[in-house]
């Protein structure tokens, strides 16, 4: 039997306050710009307030009366910034409750256990799983004096299956995205008995195009690729990855830095270019899902 799909009205978000967060770039600046078209006033935040402060100003101006886009500045591996995101929307949004939560905020990184730094594991993992955690421990209770709202927690395909492919490790992300996956679906129930007005839903993409890959570098800390060091570049693309990309004819022997610095710039650029789904038709297939209606829970899943 085909899989029950139900949509959201398209007006059903009219009226309603939507926290999102990594609001700055990709999925999450589209998801701010299509609930704020379909009337919902938005609260977004990011790592970089000079990003999520343009999704903010785009989508408010391309809003509908009535509704308001606000920006904020929030890591959310860090649960006190979580909570003045959380005190700073409730105030410039005059409301004592949200109506749906989409934890999209993650980054890529951590990808071996064995060679990688430390350092990198946990900040990969601190993001994508502790910053779920975070907002959910912070928003579910506005939720739930919502009367009907619904959270949803961005996993991924590495929540699924726990590497990128044979012979390319990815520990860190996969490891927080099976934690979002597992959390997300053992919150169903807890809703059910507990608050069966709220929803939760999980969100497992596959391929989409946006700069994630830029953007991890940054929420590391690190600069464009075109400013890295050559330790930084080194780290990011180690030698035995070089011998790989050799072998398969993507990388000359004996590349200097800048050809590596190169690299890392077509990596993104070609992760953004030449994904089956655009952040665009990511954003509507994950809005979508978001079933309003109470009595169950959804999983989203972006085409491959
Ligand atoms: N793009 C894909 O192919 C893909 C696949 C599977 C899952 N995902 C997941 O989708 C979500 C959105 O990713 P995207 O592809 O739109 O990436 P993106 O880099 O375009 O957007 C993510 C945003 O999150 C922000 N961010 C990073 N760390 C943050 C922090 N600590 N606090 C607040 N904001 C932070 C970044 O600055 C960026 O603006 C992520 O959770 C990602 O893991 C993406």
């Amino acid at each position: 039997m085909a899989p029950q799909v139900r949509i959201m009205a398209v007006d059903s978000f009219t009226g309603k306050l939507a926290v999102v967060t990594g609001g700055g770039s990709g999925i999450g600046r589209e998801l701010a710009r299509q609930l704020a078209a379909q009337g919902c006033s938005v609260a977004a935040c990011d790592l970089n307030p000079d990003t999520v402060a343009v999704t903010a100003a785009t989508a408010w101006a391309a809003a509908p009366p009535g509704v308001k886009v606000t920006g904020h500045a929030c890591d959310v591996s860090d649960e006190p910034q979580v909570q003045r995101f959380r005190d700073e929307l409730l105030e410039q949004h005059a409301s004592d409750h949200v109506d749906l939560v989409l934890s999209n905020a993650g980054i890529g990184g951590g990808e071996s256990f064995i060679t990688g730094r430390r350092e990198v594991w946990e900040r990969t993992f601190a993001i994508d799983w502790w910053g779920v955690y975070y907002c959910a421990r912070t928003f579910l209770p506005l939720l739930i004096a919502s009367g009907g709202g619904v959270l949803v927690n961005t996993s991924s395909v590495n929540g699924f299956w726990a590497s990128l492919g044979p012979g390319v490790p990815q520990t860190a992300y996969s490891t927080a995205k099976f934690a979002v996956r597992g959390f997300s679906e053992a919150l169903i129930e807890d809703l059910r008995v507990h608050a069966p007005h709220v929803r939760v839903a999980v969100v497992m993409p596959g391929h989409v195009g946006t700069d994630i890959v830029a953007n991890s570098f940054r929420a590391r800390g690190l600069p464009e690729a075109e400013q890295m060091s050559d330790a930084q570049v080194e780290e990011l693309i180690p030698r035995d990855v070089q011998a790989g990309l050799i072998r398969a004819g993507l990388l000359g022997e004996g590349a200097s830095a800048d050809e590596l610095r190169q690299m890392l710039v077509r990596a993104n650029a070609g992760f953004r270019d030449k994904a089956p789904v655009s952040a665009a038709e990511a954003a509507t297939i994950i809005l979508d899902g978001c079933d309003p209606e109470p009595g169950g829970s959804s999983s989203v899943r972006t085409p491959r």
